[in-house]
């Protein structure tokens, strides 16, 4: 067996009101924040104020740009950079969830190649003409995430949606982890039920894609199949009790694990469909399409897989509470449907994609996309899927 694997230097501060240490850290890190936030929770439940006082305790500037979007588009990070700039900032801190956080990664990467003579963060994209590298002269980054779902405070990746072509590609290298990651337990828990439901399905998403993933190793492995058992336990107490802090301490952690699984073994063919679905549609959550594409894409892995494949998913079915032979057969391997959709319609994401307003034409647009424009993630998946078989899948969610 032969694997890599990059231990990423983010320092992790994880638990209730650890929002309130990070002033000298943050301050040792740089002396000017640009401070990135979402649209108006956190401004709303005072994290924003109360971040910028730490900051400001500690003798930082803070710089501060809101209004971040779900699913953020190139424009909001190029704008974002931009401000970082004429403000001579050296340090970017994403408070919000992965939206926001996000958006924080890449303006820390477009502000520190500006001087190359970059101006839009697409120039980092594979599907650029430049193809520009990431390289050390980011700025560092600063994540407090306030979702527990995507797991880009321990990631190297930032995803974003092209303003004109609507393609959501996402950029990653190891420049990009965050110096500083942290998981403060009373902003995660103000999350209302549906962002929960929707965030804590990235995780088991991502758990279960790192593990199917052709990247998998034993390391990232272990972390995924404890995330899965959390998600499997907590999501469920975490959507109809809020104020379960035990579950959502358990979520948070989860979402902790799976992103330091895909930070190494990237996720596959559903996060390569969601893409698309959320560039096209921004008001479907990233979780939200997640949820909807996920079963048939285990149905087909199971299907056209070979034995390992059916191993795997036994063993996520067995995580996810049931029980399976010692055989791993593709009975076994089914078990994990049924208990990913199960899970799903606990927290209320059994819907379709044409309940969330997607229209039938746009169905070849998206199954184009998986292929092209998000052929990353499509490549991770055991089981090569043409389009045509791309286009079947969504058909059946439809
Ligand atoms: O904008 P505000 O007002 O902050 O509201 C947000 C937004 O409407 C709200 N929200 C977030 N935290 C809250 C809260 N409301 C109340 N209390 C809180 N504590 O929830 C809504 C969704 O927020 P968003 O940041 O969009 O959600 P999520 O964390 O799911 O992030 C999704 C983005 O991350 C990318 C996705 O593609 C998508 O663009 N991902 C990033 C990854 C990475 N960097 O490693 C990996 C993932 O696979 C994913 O692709
Ligand atoms: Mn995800």
């Amino acid at each position: 067996m032969n694997f890599e694997y990059l231990l990423a230097r983010t320092e992790l501060l994880f638990g209730e009101g650890v929002l309130e240490n990070i002033g000298d850290k943050v301050s040792k890190i740089g002396s000017k924040s640009l401070l990135v936030t979402g649209k108006t929770s956190m401004s709303r439940l005072g994290f924003l104020d109360k971040t910028e006082g730490v900051l400001k305790k500690a003798g930082m500037e803070v710089v501060r740009y809101g209004g971040v979007e779900p699913n953020p588009t190139v424009g909001t990070v190029n704008r974002g950079a931009k401000l970082a700039l004429e403000h001579n900032c050296d340090v970017v801190v994403g408070l919000g969830g992965g939206s926001a956080m996000d958006t924080a990664k890449a303006i820390a990467v477009l502000t520190g190649h500006w001087k190359d003579g970059v101006t839009s963060i697409w120039s980092f994209s594979s599907l650029s003409e430049e193809k520009k590298v990431v390289t050390s002269r980011t700025l560092p980054i600063v994540a407090i995430t306030s979702t527990s779902g995507t797991g880009s405070h321990v990631t190297k990746y930032a995803v974003f949606t092209n303003d004109k072509t609507l393609a959501k590609p996402g950029i990653g290298s190891e420049f990009m982890y965050p110096r500083l990651s942290v998981v403060d337990l009373d902003i995660v828990s103000t999350m209302p039920p549906v962002v929960t439901a929707t965030t804590g399905f990235d995780v088991l998403a991502h758990a279960m894609e790192s593990i199917i993933s052709t990247a998998c190793n034993p390391i990232s492995q272990l972390y995924a199949l404890e995330a899965i058992r959390m998600v499997y336990k907590y999501l469920g107490r975490a959507y109809t009790k809020g104020d379960d802090r035990e579950a959502r301490e358990k979520m948070a952690l989860a979402d902790t694990y799976a992103g330091w699984a895909i930070a190494v073994s990237p996720p596959e063919l559903p996060h390569a469909m969601s893409h698309p679905i959320s560039g096209y549609y921004p008001d479907i959550s990233h979780g939200m399409a997640l949820a909807i594409v996920t079963p048939g894409v285990i149905c087909l892995n199971i299907e056209k897989g070979h034995a390992d494949i059916l191993k795997k998913y036994s063993l996520i079915a067995q995580n996810m509470g049931k029980s399976v032979s010692a055989s791993h057969t593709k009975e076994d391997a089914l078990q994990a449907v049924r208990a990913v959709k199960e899970l799903r319609k606990r927290v209320d994401l059994d819907t379709t994609l044409s309940k969330l307003g997607v229209t039938e034409d746009k169905i070849q647009d998206i199954a184009g996309d998986v292929l092209t424009r998000n052929r990353g993630a499509w490549k991770n998946n055991p089981v090569r899927a043409d389009r045509k078989e791309i286009g079947e899948l969504l058909r059946q969610c439809y």
